[in-house]
């Protein structure tokens, strides 16, 4: 089966405000609105951003490559959005070192928690490996 995550609704109290977020960290666009989504399309995945009232706060990572990294890094730190380098948001400011690669936590508008990483996780993520989770840079 090569079935694959084509798009997801997520809901927000302001759908355009986690939406233009969400695209402007990852330096892409948002819409057009179609129906009553605002869209991000990051990849070959459309996150469908929706209003609502009563919503349990989601988490989405992307991956990325070591440049896409740099520059969604240069652009929170300039809009001044808090990072972290771990999901319980310790390591304020920090990056992880996870699998090599470099991560990081961020909230969206909305209370969703993102996370960019440029290395994908294992099949037991490596923060959940006693001493194995590295935490470095800000
Ligand atoms: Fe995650």
């Amino acid at each position: 089966m090569s079935a694959e995550l084509n798009h997801i609704i997520v809901p927000a109290k302001d759908k355009w405000a986690s939406a233009k977020f969400l695209a402007g960290v990852l330096g892409v666009a948002a819409g057009p609105e179609w129906a009553h989504f605002a869209p991000v399309r990051v990849g070959r995945v459309t996150i469908d951003f929706d209003d609502a009232k009563n919503f349990s706060h989601h988490h989405c990572a992307f991956l990325v490559s070591e440049a896409e990294f740099d520059a969604a890094l240069t652009r929170i730190k300039a809009a001044g959005i808090e990072f972290f380098a771990e999901f319980c948001r310790s390591g304020p400011g920090e990056i992880n070192r996870n699998y090599g690669g470099r991560g990081l936590y961020f909230d969206d508008p909305n209370g969703h928690l993102f996370e960019l990483i440029t290395r994908p996780y294992g099949d037991v993520p490596e923060q959940w490996i006693e001493g194995k989770a590295v935490r470095s840079e800000r």
